[in-house]
């Protein structure tokens, strides 16, 4: 089958992709075929099939119809900042190839833009956002374009030096809830900050954050978007402290590694040695959390929900996450280069 244009072109920049994407098929709506499932709920909503794209592929409503429009079914907007927030220079993204599994110890991988499959890609933007004034009505006007059984989750997450990053949290929440969006989603997992200081690993932090947030909007459900934890005791201790007051974790988000262009040069820039690895080849991780998640959920009596991240790319991934204990399942490097992927996964039930 001749390969499908990516619905973000990585060769232009996030500003570009932003006022002129989506790209292929995803810019042909009517080309969309509909596939009928038997819908189900996922936490406060009705959906179609517990299928979507996590924080990142989809960053405006313009992309948020369009992958409405071909079934996936979950959206989540672009995570959005309480001020404007500049995007990293190109590359914003590349193909890497790591040699199978990519290990959660930062490992050297070459990169370079032959973006074959099975594929996995560096992501580097630094988590870009315009102001509130800017992505409010962009947001609500997503939010707005759910149909039956499909429904937006809007992303967020506090800025280092913007006062206290609980209360920017905070604030961020209630600047999202504003637009209607009927589930939150904190991101706890950015790798901007180095990828041993993940704000997800401070416990204390965590819990301090996830507090904030309720007290400034109680009436919305809350999921923390996650990294891949290698240690069991910090799931339990994470789980123990914030696994009743949270509706659900989304995880994984990247795994950290040293994208190097042929010549051993940091593929994405002197001052970006480190990048978020996504796609195949963090699939592994992503299943390995997700099961863990659902052991402890029981073994704790908890009953949050799971989304299943990482890796992606065809029906059998899918299903795979689902047989792990996940709730919900999303793509964003599968999705990105396959904008039939959720049609396709409906077609598997069948
Ligand atoms: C282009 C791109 C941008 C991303 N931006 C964000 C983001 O803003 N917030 C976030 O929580 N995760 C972001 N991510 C991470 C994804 O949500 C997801 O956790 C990760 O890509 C693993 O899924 P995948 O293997 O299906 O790509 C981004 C990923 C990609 C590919």
């Amino acid at each position: 089958m001749k390969p499908l244009i990516p619905f973000y072109n990585p060769s232009i920049s996030y500003e570009d992709n932003y006022a002129q994407g989506p790209f292929g098929l995803f810019a042909e709506l009517d080309k969309a075929e509909q596939v009928a499932t038997k819908p189900t709920k996922f936490l406060n909503v009705d959906v179609n099939l517990p299928f979507g794209q996590p924080a990142g592929p989809l960053l405006n409503a313009n992309y948020i119809k369009a992958a409405f429009a071909y079934g996936f079914d979950l959206c989540v907007y672009k995570t959005v900042r309480t001020k404007f927030h500049k995007c990293h220079p190109l590359p914003n993204v590349l193909s890497v190839h790591p040699n199978g599994k990519l290990s959660p110890n930062l490992d050297t991988v070459l990169a370079d833009r032959n973006y074959d499959q099975p594929l996995s890609i560096t992501n580097s933007f630094g988590v870009p956002s315009f102001a509130p004034d800017i992505w409010q009505p962009d947001m609500a006007d997503a939010v707005n374009a759910a149909g039956a059984g499909q429904c937006v989750i809007g992303s967020f997450q506090g800025t280092q030096g913007n006062g206290e990053i609980e209360k920017d949290y905070a604030l961020a929440a209630k600047l999202v809830r504003e637009t209607n969006a009927p589930i939150l989603e904190a991101n706890l997992s950015c790798p901007n900050e180095g990828a041993s200081k993940l704000l997800c690993f401070d416990v204390d932090k965590v819990e301090r954050i996830v507090n904030e947030i309720k007290n400034a909007v109680p009436d919305r459900p809350l999921i923390l978007k996650l990294a891949y934890f290698p240690d069991d005791e910090r799931i339990i201790s994470l789980l123990t402290r914030v696994g009743k007051i949270i509706d659900g974790l989304s995880t994984i988000n990247t795994l950290s590694a040293k994208p190097v262009d042929a010549s051993g040069h940091p593929a994405l820039g002197e001052n970006r040695k480190e990048g978020g690895i996504c796609g195949d080849a963090i699939r592994w991780a992503g299943l390995d959390m997700v099961s863990r998640l659902a052991k402890y959920r029981q073994q704790l009596d908890l009953n949050f929900s799971i989304i299943g991240v990482g890796g992606v790319s065809n029906s059998e991934h899918y299903h795979q996450f689902i047989q792990n204990g996940a709730d919900a399942v999303m793509s964003a490097t599968g999705a990105m280069w396959n904008p039939l992927l959720a049609i396709e996964i409906k077609k598997s039930l069948k």
